[in-house]
C-alpha cells in the first residue's frame, strides 16, 4: 500500500535547521527557526531553568501521570501570568489551565476542541500567520479563513483587518495573536485591541488568542494587554500560551491551554471536555517543562532571576533591531527596512521577495523563512555588516 505514498517536501521552518547545519560557509547567518541567540549565536539554558532543574533533581519523588489537565501547580503558576496576578477572571474562578505539548499543543487540543463541541464554528486567520496554524486547524476538520493584517508596503492593514472582522459570521472564531505576531513582527496598540474588542463583541466571536512569545515585546504585563482586555469584557476565550521562548524551554514541549468560560459552572463543563480531549491526543501531557515552571514562578528569588533574564533577552533583540536599520545607512536602505526598528518579537517581516531570500541563502548562506520572516535574535554585532552587505547586494 505505501507505494502510493508521495513523498512531501518537509517543514518550511523546520527544514532551515538542517539546510543551515550542512550549509558549509564560514560566514553562514542563521535567521530561520524562532529561537532566542546570544551574541554568540547560542541558545543557552537559562540560570534560572538550571538551577530550577538541579532542585527538581534532588526534590523529585515520583515519575508517575501527572493527569490530563497537567500539574495543578503549573496551571497556577500560568494563570496569573497571562491574565493577570488580580484578574477579575480568575477570582470568579472563569479560567481553566491544561498544560500541553508546547504552544502547538494548546493549539491542536482548542482546534479539536471546536471542532468537537462547537460544530460549524469556522476559524479565522490573519494574512500572513504563523505557517503551522494553516495546518493546525484543517488537520482536526476545521474550515479556515484569513482576514488581512500586512498592506502592500509591507505596514499593518489595520483598517483591513477590522474591515474583514466586521465581515465574520457571528460565532465564528478569529485567530488573534497576543503580541510579536509571527511572522509580521506588527503588534496592535491599545486602541486597535479596543476596537477588536468593540468588533469581536459586536459580532459574537470567539476569540482564540495565540500567546507564544509573552515577555519578548515590551514586557510581561506589557504583552498581555490584549489578553487581558478581551478576557474581562468577554464571556468566552480561548488563549493558548507557550513557555518555549520566554523560558526557552523549547524543546521540554511545555505549553497551556487556557479556557475562559461565563461562570465557573460553565468553565467546570469546558474543562471536563478539553480533558477528554488532551487524553484522545497523548492522555498526559509531559511533565518536565511545567515542573520547571512552576519551580521557578513558586520562588521568589528564581523568579526574579528569570525576569532580569527574559529583560536582557528582549532589549537585546530590541538593540538589535534598531542596529540592523543603522548598518543598512551606508547603503541607503535604511529607510526601506525602517519598520524593522518598529515590529516587535523575535521575528521581522523583512520585505525581502523569496527570490532575494532565495539569493542570499545560496550566495551568502544566510537563511530565513521565504515570505521574508527574518529571526531578529539571529543578528550580532559580529554579522550585521556582513547581513547588510548582502542584502544591498540583493536590491
Ligand atoms: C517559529 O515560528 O519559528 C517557531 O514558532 C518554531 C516553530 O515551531 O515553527
Amino acid at each position: 500500500m505505501f507505494e502510493q505514498i508521495e513523498r512531501v517536501p518537509g517543514d518550511a521552518i523546520l527544514g532551515l535547521i538542517e539546510a543551515f547545519k550542512k550549509d558549509t560557509n564560514p560566514q553562514k547567518v542563521d535567521l530561520g527557526v524562532g529561537v532566542y541567540r546570544d551574541a554568540q549565536g547560542n541558545t543557552p539554558v537559562m540560570r534560572a531553568v538550571k538551577e530550577a532543574e538541579a532542585l527538581l533533581l534532588k526534590n523529585e519523588t515520583t515519575k508517575t501521570y501527572i493527569g490530563s489537565h497537567g500539574d495543578p501547580r503549573y496551571g497556577q503558576a500560568i494563570l496569573p501570568l497571562v491574565l493577570g496576578a488580580s484578574s477579575p477572571v480568575l477570582e470568579a474562578g472563569r479560567a481553566s489551565a491544561t498544560q500541553s505539548p508546547g504552544g502547538t499543543g494548546a493549539l491542536r487540543l482548542a482546534a479539536d476542541f471546536i471542532a468537537t463541541q462547537l460544530p460549524g464554528k469556522d476559524v479565522w486567520v490573519s494574512d500572513p500567520t504563523w505557517p503551522n496554524h494553516l495546518g493546525i486547524f484543517p488537520a482536526a476538520g476545521l474550515t479556515l479563513h484569513k482576514y488581512p493584517y500586512v498592506d502592500a508596503e509591507n505596514r499593518l492593514d489595520f483598517g483591513g483587518m477590522l474591515a474583514a472582522l466586521k465581515q465574520i459570521p457571528e460565532g465564528d472564531v478569529v485567530l488573534l495573536h497576543a503580541c510579536c505576531h509571527n511572522p509580521t513582527g506588527f503588534d496592535l496598540s491599545r486602541e486597535q485591541w479596543q476596537q477588536v474588542l468593540e468588533v469581536v463583541k459586536e459580532r459574537d466571536l470567539l476569540p482564540l488568542v495565540d500567546f507564544a512569545y509573552q515577555g519578548f515585546g515590551e514586557g510581561l504585563d506589557e504583552d498581555a494587554y490584549g489578553v487581558r482586555l478581551l478576557a474581562e469584557n468577554l464571556d468566552e476565550m480561548i488563549v493558548t500560551s507557550s513557555c518555549s521562548k520566554n523560558f526557552g524551554i523549547y524543546c521540554e514541549r511545555t505549553g497551556c491551554l487556557i479556557m475562559v468560560a461565563k461562570n465557573a459552572e460553565q468553565m467546570e463543563n469546558v474543562r471536563s471536555q478539553v480533558a477528554i480531549v488532551a487524553r484522545e491526543n497523548y492522555s498526559n501531557p509531559p511533565a518536565h517543562g511545567g515542573s520547571i515552571v512552576s519551580e521557578i514562578m513558586n520562588s521568589a528569588e528564581l523568579a526574579a532571576i528569570w525576569r532580569e533574564e527574559l529583560t536582557e533577552m528582549r532589549d537585546r533583540i530590541n538593540g538589535l533591531r534598531r542596529q540592523f536599520v543603522e548598518a543598512l545607512k551606508p547603503y541607503g536602505l535604511d529607510e526601506k527596512y525602517a519598520c524593522v526598528a518598529e515590529q516587535r518579537g523575535m521575528f521581522s517581516y523583512t520585505g525581502l521577495t523569496p527570490e532575494q531570500v532565495d539569493r542570499l541563502r545560496d550566495e551568502y548562506g544566510i537563511y530565513m523563512v521565504r515570505s521574508g520572516r527574518a529571526n531578529v535574535a539571529g543578528f550580532s554585532d559580529e554579522n550585521l555588516p556582513y547581513l547588510a552587505k548582502a542584502i544591498a547586494a540583493v536590491n
